[in-house]
């Protein structure tokens, strides 16, 4: 690692903090800490990106704030195109292999679709790169375990995308309720926006410039089909696992450090899809149900919600929006983007005594990966964090395929005497891909 990653300089500012949310006064004056460190203007890390869709050039903006851009890959040259105008000085490349060979490249934002995620990250952590990835961190339980474990051999910093963990809305409530604001917790719920129930679709002509072999990487080879590409990749189960794991990474993230299970998992999920999916169509089911059960007895429900689109926009006002209720014996608290109640606005406002469990705190998700790669810290949501909350959508995805009541052994990370559903923890690569690729 390069000495220009040598410095640290923290400002604080409180009132920076509460100009910009509505948090209980008390609660802001305790996290004031976790505000973003000041880079000084010669630290500036060689960053490249992988994967220049919406997201990834997103996330790469925000990146850009602590770091020189340098190099970006897609395997498709209308998105290297977008990336040009953005980065007109920084290297395209079609194969992120050779972006991973160059040596001044110190760290990688990961923005490719799901299938992708953890090969590059592999690949990236063991070429020397700190990694931003986002989320959803993997594409099977399988990938989880081996991406954990290439973070610790490597010693690199990892910060999974999934970035409602910097914000202090959701901090606030996981807080409260570590703490027994609510009592003794019962059940959380979780809504997720519906997917999309499309189809059927029907193959084109590969466009110029796009390298469709690479895009479909270790999943099984099909014809070319638009609809399985872009943006709508996460209704394939084959790319992605719908909403499930599309919004579960952020939602499901959040009800399990709510309950201090983020580095462990249920013991037993049952889920049903509310609609059949479309022959032809997207492969991931739009609507359902998955109910988990945890060692502690704490019941999480898991629904999709058609109050809100695809993208979390709001389609009836009057619906039940994403996000997450915890309930405990003494009133429950609903979290989401902007927004955080209470059966009782006590439960809110009155401040956690100093002797309560602090959660880890973070107000800018990008910031604390950056400080991280300077400090060699680990990030707010670490490979593990990633993989575990992913891994509850993934035994959901699965529960749906099967159909009948699975048991989960969350130490072991195995379905309990169940061959069959354990033959999903992972899945058949396509040649040339294994996790040794590259
Ligand atoms: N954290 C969030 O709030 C958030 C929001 C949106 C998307 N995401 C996540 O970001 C990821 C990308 O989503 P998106 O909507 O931008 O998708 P997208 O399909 O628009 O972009 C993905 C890009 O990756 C490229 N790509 C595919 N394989 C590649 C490879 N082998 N090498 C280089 N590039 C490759 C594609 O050509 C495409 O340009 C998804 O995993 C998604 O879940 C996160």
């Amino acid at each position: 690692m390069s000495s220009r990653f040598s410095r640290r300089s923290f400002v604080q500012s409180a009132a920076a903090v509460a100009a910009a949310t509505t948090l209980p006064s008390w609660f802001i004056a305790q996290t004031a800490r976790a505000q973003a460190a000041t880079l000084a203007a010669n630290d500036k890390p060689a960053i490249a990106l992988i994967g220049c869709g919406g997201r990834g050039k997103a996330v790469m903006r925000e990146a850009a704030l602590h770091g020189d851009v340098v190099a970006y890959c897609d395997v498709d040259d209308a998105r290297l195109a977008q990336a040009k105008e953005l980065w007109p000085s920084a290297t395209p490349l079609k194969d992120f292999r050779k972006l991973l060979e160059r040596k001044d490249v110190e760290v990688v934002v990961n923005g490719t679709p799901d299938h992708w995620h953890t090969l590059v990250n592999i690949a990236a952590l063991k070429a020397g790169k700190d990694v931003y990835s986002e989320k959803p961190l993997t594409l099977t339980i399988d990938e989880g375990q081996r991406l954990v474990d290439v973070v610790k051999s490597s010693k690199r910093i990892l910060q999974t995308g999934s970035q409602q963990r910097s914000d202090a809305r959701f901090r606030l409530a996981c807080e409260l309720v570590r703490n027994e604001r609510l009592g003794k917790l019962q059940q959380v719920n979780v809504w997720l926006p519906s997917g999309r129930r499309e189809g059927p679709f029907e193959p084109r002509s590969v466009p110029a410039g796009f390298d469709w072999d690479m895009w479909q990487g270790q999943t099984p080879a099909v014809d070319y089909v638009p609809e399985r590409t872009h943006v709508t990749f996460r209704y394939w189960w084959e790319y992605s696992g719908g909403t499930m794991t599309d919004w579960g990474a952020h939602h499901l993230d959040i009800a399990q450090w709510g309950t201090g299970h983020d580095r462990g998992g249920p013991v037993s999920i049952e889920a049903k899809p509310l609609v059949q999916m479309i022959p032809g169509g997207f492969t991931a089911y739009s609507e359902y149900e998955v109910n988990y059960a945890y060692a502690d007895g704490v019941k999480l429900i898991c629904k999709s919600t058609a109050a809100n689109n695809w993208s979390g926009g709001v389609v009836d006002k009057n619906g039940q929006q994403h996000g997450v209720k915890f309930e405990g014996a003494d009133g429950w608290i609903f979290v989401t983007r902007g927004r955080i109640e209470a059966s009782d606005p006590e439960l809110l406002t009155t401040p956690l005594p100093s002797s309560a469990t602090r959660l880890y705190a973070s107000n800018n998700h990008m910031q604390n990966f950056f400080d991280c790669v300077r400090s060699r810290e680990a990030p707010i949501c670490d490979a593990e964090i990633g993989h575990r909350s992913v891994s509850v959508c993934h035994l959901g995805v699965i529960a749906l395929r099967f159909g009948r009541k699975l048991q989960w052994d969350p130490a072991k990370e195995q379905f309990v005497g169940d061959r069959e559903a354990n033959s999903m923890l992972n899945r058949e690569m396509r040649k040339p891909w294994t996790y040794d690729a590259v």
